[in-house]
């Protein structure tokens, strides 16, 4: 009884306490105040979610001043947290997609889209958006058609012909008519067409920018041109993958039986001496490596690089072989910087080989400044010829 008595007073006491000095309204130089105001009414801003936050809660409907907070879109064309980063990226070629890397986005293929959900800027994504920055692969259509068969085929058909199931007779409820995309109308249409639908929709169809990445987009956008291309009986060929092309010319040339002479009697002594002189003679252990590029007068690797450089570390690590790599200018300016730019650039290469794991000693660099044309220094094209860095397979 007589705890029930303490309690029922210290809860008297308690309700007291909070009744007079629990709150207190604002006025004049008094902000007011509240006790634990955050459990009463949360400040959490959720993203994207229109709620008024309210100081207290007295306060009418009527008073709520307007500069309440008030959670707003993030600013237009916003990329979200962690979704730059190819030159944030320690390595970015290990994290990307190596289409992503082709077509020069971002590495998790995050890229903003500037055309709003109107009949004014579907025109305007027609009329500017007119190529599918990915090339055709076979990877990518596999891709493009088994995205394309789960999001699209139920209302497009499997042939895009705007007769899937849910919209034929035999069981289908749809009521709109989805678009025949292998119709002549659609086979005209510009890129920016297929990709506004995607990204916004059309009236009852919704939009698949959430459900599908960047990539992924343009993956079945391929696929979409490779269901026109076999009703037109024409052809959409992947191009062939530049890695696979690569170690098959590279496999070429280790299997190669003619051993050329091998390093001892490769082109450089055979011309290391005639200075500008293009030699006809081609050194079959040698490739150039055709991806590889630096930062203007400089022996920075750019990025781009890395792709090619990354499938060559394959190879080297999967042959054991041991390989000089050499770097080539073109014979503008002084001939002792372009050894000089040519050597770092050499050994620019290497570092970057043996950063990815290919043993030290596999790998030799060398500089050979303009000393080895492979093409006429007076022209443009000669000269853009003549700045490359190859690699020598060394026989022994
Ligand atoms: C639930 C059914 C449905 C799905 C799923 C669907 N669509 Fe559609 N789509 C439609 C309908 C209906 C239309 C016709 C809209 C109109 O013109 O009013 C349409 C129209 C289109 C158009 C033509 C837009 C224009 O400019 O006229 C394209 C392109 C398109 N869809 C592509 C796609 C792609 C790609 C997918 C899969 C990622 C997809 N659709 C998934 C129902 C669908």
């Amino acid at each position: 009884m007589k705890n029930i008595k303490y309690l029922s007073a210290a809860f008297l006491l308690f309700a007291l306490i909070m009744g007079n000095s629990g709150c207190s309204s604002s006025s004049g130089n008094n902000p007011g105040h509240e006790y634990m105001p955050d459990m009463a009414h949360s400040i959490a801003y959720e993203a994207n979610h229109l709620q008024y936050y309210r100081p207290n809660t007295w306060e009418s409907e009527e008073n709520l001043r307007d500069f309440y907070v008030k959670p707003m879109l993030p600013v237009k064309g916003t990329i979200p947290r962690g979704y730059t980063g190819m030159s944030l990226a320690k390595d970015p070629s290990d994290a990307m997609e190596k289409s992503d890397f082709m077509a020069g986005t971002p590495m998790n293929g995050h890229v903003p889209y500037y055309y709003d959900d109107t009949e004014e800027e579907r025109t305007r994504a027609m009329a500017e958006i007119t190529e599918n920055p990915y090339p055709i692969t076979q990877k990518g259509l596999d891709k493009g058609k088994d995205l394309y068969e789960i999001y699209c085929g139920i209302c497009h058909g499997d042939k895009g012909e705007g007769d899937g199931y849910i919209v034929r007779d035999d069981g289908g409820k749809y009521p709109a008519q989805p678009a025949n995309l292998v119709s002549d109308e659609f086979i005209g249409a510009s890129e920016g067409r297929f990709y506004h639908a995607v990204m916004h929709g059309k009236n009852v169809m919704g939009g698949y920018a959430d459900k599908l990445s960047y990539e992924e987009r343009w993956e079945v956008i391929h696929y979409i041109r490779s269901l026109q291309a076999k009703k037109t009986g024409t052809a959409y060929d992947p191009i062939p993958d530049p890695d696979a092309a690569f170690k098959s010319k590279f496999s070429d040339l280790l299997s190669a039986t003619s051993h050329g002479g091998g390093h001892e009697s490769g082109h450089g002594d055979a011309h290391g001496g005639d200075h500008g002189e293009v030699s006809g003679a081609v050194n079959p252990n040698v490739m150039r490596l055709e991806n590889v590029f630096f930062a203007t007068g400089s022996s920075q690797l750019k990025a781009v690089s890395r792709r090619e450089l990354n499938v060559f570390a394959e190879v080297l690590a999967d042959s054991g072989t041991n390989v000089e790599i050499s770097g080539h200018t073109d014979n503008v300016g002084d001939a002792a910087s372009n050894m000089s730019l040519s050597q770092d650039r050499a050994v620019a290469v290497r570092n970057y080989l043996i950063s990815r794991g290919i043993n030290a000693s596999q790998i030799t660099a060398k500089g050979y400044g303009d000393s080895r044309p492979v093409a006429s220094n007076s022209t443009d094209e000669g000269r853009q010829q003549n700045r490359r860095t190859e690699f020598e397979i060394l026989r022994h």
